[in-house]
């Protein structure tokens, strides 16, 4: 088989990787793809951009691709899946009125109100002044959303009436663009998150190992919210009892909900989960992709070959596979990131150390990198310094044994990631 993935990022590197591993995948194509994929044997880098679907479907076509599988939510929201669909390509990612799940918070909101799905109780606003009344009335903290993608930029957990207010202005100011013409405003949930993704065929849905992320910038999660600092797997807070209840409550819902819409989505749905201390849940998000960390501790742990799972939710036969297989153990990672980041920050460093950080028994996915002669920075995540091990202490330690081992200029990384699951910080 042969298969072209679409994306740059960590999670792309990580499905490269993984797919690869499978004999029955010759070849991996990526657009644009990054340093990373560049360097894996039998994959190649093509330099076109994500929002070419032309381009992407010409080569596919001409190539002979078997699979196309998109990583990010912008090509999905765009109508990618629509469009290599049409042209007679199999795809793995939903098509554009099935992202709306993403590409809308008020849709999605709708959905998991008609469907019964647990969520938090909102509102939704299109002008300021009854936005801030209503802000007035329930008090903090409170959350605020802007409606559209906004590059993980757009929810702020306001603790001050005035971080309130000020929210609400910066998304009718214009700030996101027409991703802010609308307002979600959410009770603020406490609690742990957990990110379950979980792989459709449109009819039968299956989750994958649930996961965590670390999405603060500081230690003990604490200042910016980014796109994730670090992540393990499978996280021993959700329980068999509670994945239970989440494939009832709200995957099956999910995929009900959609039928009835005419939705057929085929790829991942990622229910980002608040679980409180009684075990309690509620969805924070959805999302119509693999998530980024999470896909680089999941699959390390698959034993099914991906492009099998892949192409059975394609061709809608995901009920006659087998259980999902997966290797006992644990998995971790670290997200080395660029001085400044979720701020402004530089590109352009030379990176040290990545083959020593995998002699010290690390697998170094890239998130952000580019190979130019020599490997620099290109993103304000760069790398995602990855342990599997037999248990998440193990898995933990060959992480930052590897990062202590890389550098750049101005390189920064949490020391604590896991800090949920084990006491202590590296
Ligand atoms: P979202 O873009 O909806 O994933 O939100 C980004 C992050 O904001 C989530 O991962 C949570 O950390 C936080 N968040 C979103 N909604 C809520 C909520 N209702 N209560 C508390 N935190 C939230
Ligand atoms: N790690 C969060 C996300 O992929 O959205």
């Amino acid at each position: 088989m042969k298969i072209l993935v679409v994306g740059s990022g960590g999670r792309e590197h990580a499905l490269a990787w993984k797919l690869l591993q499978s004999s029955q995948v010759e070849q991996v194509f990526c657009v644009p793809g990054n340093g990373g994929t560049a360097s894996l044997n039998r994959c190649q880098n093509l330099s076109k951009s994500v929002d070419d679907f032309e381009g992407i479907s010409n080569f596919a076509l001409q190539e002979g691709i078997d699979l196309v599988v998109i990583g990010p939510e912008v090509p999905l929201a765009q109508g990618i899946t629509d469009y290599l669909q049409s042209q007679g390509l199999k795809v793995f990612g939903p098509n554009k009125a099935g992202a709306q799940i993403e590409a809308s918070k008020v849709w999605a909101k709708t959905l998991m109100q008609e469907a019964n799905i647990p969520t938090a109780n909102s509102a939704v606003f299109n002008r300021a002044a009854p936005a801030k009344s209503y802000i007035k009335s329930h008090g903090v903290p409170i959350v605020i959303k802007a409606d559209g993608l906004a590059a993980g930029k757009g929810v702020t957990v306001a603790t001050t009436l005035n971080q309130a207010v000020e929210a609400v202005d910066a998304i009718f100011r214009g700030q996101f663009g027409r991703a802010g013409e609308f307002v979600v405003i959410e009770e603020c949930l406490t609690g742990q998150e957990v990110s379950v993704l979980a792989l459709t065929d449109g009819l039968t849905i299956r989750p994958l190992l649930p996961a965590q992320d670390h999405k603060r910038i500081g230690e003990g999660d604490t200042g910016e919210n980014t796109g994730g600092m670090g992540a393990y797997a499978p996280t021993p807070i959700a329980t068999v009892n509670l994945m239970e209840r989440v494939q009832k409550q709200v995957l099956n819902r999910t995929i009900n909900a959609l039928r009835a819409k005419k939705i057929d989505y085929r790829g991942i749905l990622y229910a980002g989960l608040m679980i409180n201390p009684n075990g309690e849940f509620k969805v924070l998000e959805f999302n119509c992709r693999f998530g980024d960390p999470e896909t680089q501790v999941i699959l390390p742990l698959l034993e099914t070959p991906l492009e099998e799972l892949m192409l059975a939710c394609v061709e809608q036969r995901l009920e006659q596979m087998p259980p999902i297989a997966w290797k006992q153990g644990a998995c971790a990672t670290v997200v080395a990131a660029s001085g400044g980041y979720p701020g402004t920050y530089e590109k352009g460093k030379v990176i040290t150390g990545i083959a020593a950080a995998q002699a010290a028994g690390a697998n170094v996915f890239h998130a952000g990198t580019t190979l130019n002669q020599q490997l620099i920075t290109d993103g304000g995540r760069v790398l995602n310094v990855t342990g599997i091990g037999e248990n998440f202490e193990q898995a933990l330690r060959l992480a930052y044994a590897g990062i202590e081992q890389i550098d750049f200029e101005g390189m920064y990384y949490r020391r604590d990631i896991g800090h949920g699951i084990l006491d202590f910080r590296f």
